[in-house]
């Protein structure tokens, strides 16, 4: 164990999870390096969040530049105009029809939060619709509608009252066959959650991720979010897309609602805004951000100068790389490695992803699709002492996701991609 292990160890609280025992001490686009000098390739991008890689240069210069001029006043008490360029530039830029407004926090966890808060407030309806094993976060309200109890709810009721949870097209575990199948029976519980046990004169919002994150990268089929959006305006409810984790071009599109072909009310958007920097964001249309009660969402830091400064940069090196496009490039190489791996390795149940997010699921046996947890946690370690970072997601801790930054290089991508295999190899 390095010296900052056991700092760890002794001052910090043990609430706060750790997926590896090492400590990090320097990070370069794909490449992360520990207090004893080892390298990885990183597949985790800190959890979806290092898009553009590690210590990018030119967003390094951004940072310095908005530094030496102002790093703190908070929006509440002026204008600035980092947080505004932003707004605009955000407004313009999430393909949302119409006229659209923006507010700026901290995390994505606030920035569900707050996307329930206005979808209440403009709405009049307190219910908010989310998804079984769906992850928006954890404050309390973001923890409320995250659709997952373990670990994160243990000892923290009562949470807040008026969220409900229904089922998502988790097709591979659903006993079903074909995705159709799956979409309309899942729809027609949602149906009957909005109009028998509530109505929906009292739900204000649905909350969906375009596709499951922590959930295990779950891609749902297209008719499902087509036909959420349909029943939403149906009924007067709006719809908030979480792109925290999926935004930001990690599935070949800015935005992973694009795939679908979908019109949101809101989206929450974190993680990558600032690759890294902490920043979340609400935009959604002006007929709801722009009758929000002054004073009732906002806080110190939300927005900062910093941060809003990166996020613009970001935004400017996405278009002018086309880094959408390269992450679907990168997804398709990805794609065929994990074909071959599911052709050589019977316990990987299923692989699944769009774009650079992509997942494994591991299962003891493809007939019972029993989960593999013992072994995606073997498969992570092995695959660590060989110089590649991953994380584990899943409703039951058996998937194993790729994160790779858009920045990486096809080389540095195959050759994660041949460490994992090897580490698979010598964990069967
Ligand atoms: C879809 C989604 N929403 C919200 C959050 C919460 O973000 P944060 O950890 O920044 O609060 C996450 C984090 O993983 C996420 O994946």
């Amino acid at each position: 164990m390095d010296k900052f292990s056991k700092l760890r160890q002794e001052y910090v609280s043990t609430g706060v999870p750790l997926e590896h025992p090492i400590t990090i001490v320097r990070g370069k686009n794909e490449y992360l390096y520990d207090s004893e000098g080892r390298a990885y390739l990183d597949f985790t991008s800190g959890i979806g969040v290092t898009n553009l890689g590690h210590v990018n240069d030119e967003l390094v210069s951004a940072a310095i530049e908005q530094l030496k001029k102002l790093w703190h006043i908070c929006i509440h008490i002026t204008n600035y105009p980092t947080y505004l360029l932003l707004a605009k530039e955000l407004a313009e830029s999430i393909p949302i029809s119409g006229s659209k407004m923006a507010a700026f926090f901290n995390s994505g966890a606030e920035a569900t939060e707050n996307a329930a808060k206005i979808a209440r407030q403009a709405s009049g309806k307190p219910y908010i619709v989310s998804f079984i094993g769906g992850f928006h976060g954890r404050t309390l309200l973001a923890l409320t509608m995250t659709g997952k109890y373990k670990p994160y709810k243990i000892g923290f009721e009562p949470l807040v009252p008026s969220v409900v949870h229904a089922p998502y097209p988790y097709c591979y575990r659903l006993p079903v066959k074909d995705g159709e199948d799956c979409t309309s029976i899942v729809l027609s519980i949602l149906e009957q959650i909005i109009n028998v046990s509530l109505s929906p004169d009292v739900v204000s919002a649905i909350i969906v991720e375009p596709i499951q994150g922590e959930g295990g990268f779950i891609v749902p089929p297209k008719q499902f979010l087509r036909e959420l959006e349909r029943l939403a305006r149906r009924n007067n409810i709006y719809l908030v897309v979480d792109e925290v984790q999926t935004g930001y071009c990690r599935t070949g599109r800015f935005m992973a609602f694009e795939h679908y072909g979908i019109d949101p009310d809101m989206v929450t958007l974190g993680k990558a805004i600032a690759n890294g920097l902490p920043l979340s964001a609400v935009v959604g249309r002006k007929e709801i951000l722009g009758r929000i009660e002054p004073g009732s969402i906002g806080g110190t830091y939300g927005g900062n100068p910093v941060a809003a400064a990166v996020a613009l940069k970001v935004i400017e090196i996405i278009k002018r790389e086309n880094l959408c496009k390269r992450a679907e490039e990168l997804g398709k190489i990805m794609e065929e490695k994990l074909d071959e791996m599911y052709n050589k390795y019977s316990f990987i149940g299923e692989h699944r992803g769009l774009g650079v997010m992509r997942a494994l699921e591991l299962v003891k046996s493809r007939e019972t699709k029993e989960p593999a947890k013992k072994l995606t946690k073997k498969i992570i370690e092995e695959a660590r002492r060989n110089g590649l970072l991953l994380i584990k997601a899943g409703y039951y801790s058996n998937v194993i996701r790729l994160h790779p930054p858009l920045t990486i290089s096809e080389e540095n991508l195959i050759k994660g991609l041949e460490i994992l295999d090897k580490a698979m190899k010598a964990s069967s």
